[in-house]
């Protein structure tokens, strides 16, 4: 399986560190944040890798990840998502890297405790569909917010006012190939952004969206508040752990 890292957008809730550099080149304590993403995917064993990025200061991931080998990646790529389209637009930039196969996404802004091997373990069993990750939190209005009854997703929703549940839907996505097929049937949300939601009630419209709840510490880093929170945790304990 493939991994792809979602490292597009403008950062603009971070401005004005974002007006210098790309927000996934920022510190996360003593690392650069797009090393989080990059070393969950290895660490699951996924080490051919597409960085999906854009303005300004795409140039600079080269100049920091040269062709990955350092961090374990055996194969790095790059798309350029020109404007900030939303997560399903800068997707739709990895079909010809996919190839017709599965692939692990994961939002370049999002860093976990723990790690993906047994999450990528039944998707690689799973026949076909999506799977993605929960996680509960104390601000689910900030992200898509699942609602699971007997244990099964019900719906999902983007940034609620009032959330169904604490459960988050993590940036971490295992898909099929049709996941480039319901990219390419999406409309703009009210933001202006094709989103990611969409796509995973697509699945679960259809039947095959399967979910697990993540083990161990989840954050993102898109807000002062939550980079310096990620940083804290960093910190503390670490990242990417392998067990
Ligand atoms: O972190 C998890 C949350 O991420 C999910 O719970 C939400 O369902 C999902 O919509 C997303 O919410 P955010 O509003 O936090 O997403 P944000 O716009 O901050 O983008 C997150 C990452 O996605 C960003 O670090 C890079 C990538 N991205 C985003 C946009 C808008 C792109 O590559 N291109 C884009 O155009």
């Amino acid at each position: 399986m493939k991994g792809v890292i979602l490292a597009g957008g403008l950062g603009s809730r971070l401005r004005p560190l974002t007006s210098v550099t790309n927000k996934h080149l920022l510190p996360v304590y003593d690392k650069p944040m797009i090393y989080y993403p990059i070393q969950c995917l290895v660490n699951a064993g996924i080490t051919d890798i597409l960085i999906v990025t854009g303005g300004e200061h795409a140039g600079d991931f080269l100049k920091l990840l040269k062709n990955g080998k350092e961090l374990g990646v055996r194969h790095l790529a790059f798309a350029y998502q020109e404007g900030e389209g939303g997560i399903a637009d800068a997707l739709k930039l990895a079909e010809d890297f996919a190839d017709g196969g599965k692939i692990c996404v994961i939002l370049g802004d999002n860093i976990i405790e723990k790690n993906l091997r047994q999450a990528a373990g039944e998707f690689f069993t799973q026949t076909a569909g999506a799977k993605i990750l929960l996680k509960e939190v104390t601000d689910p209005e900030r992200f898509g917010v699942a609602e699971v009854i007997d244990g099964k997703i019900n719906q999902i929703i983007e940034k609620p006012e009032q959330p169904v549940s604490n459960l988050a839907v993590t940036g971490i996505y295992f898909y099929d190939n049709d996941v480039f097929e319901f990219c390419n049937t999406l409309q703009p949300s009210d933001r202006g952004e094709l989103e990611i939601t969409d796509v995973n009630n697509f699945y679960l419209k259809r039947g095959d969206l399967t979910y697990d709840v993540l083990e161990g510490w989840w954050t993102d880093a898109g807000t002062f508040e939550s980079l310096h929170h990620a940083s804290n945790l960093v910190a503390q304990g670490g990242a990417n752990q392998l067990d």
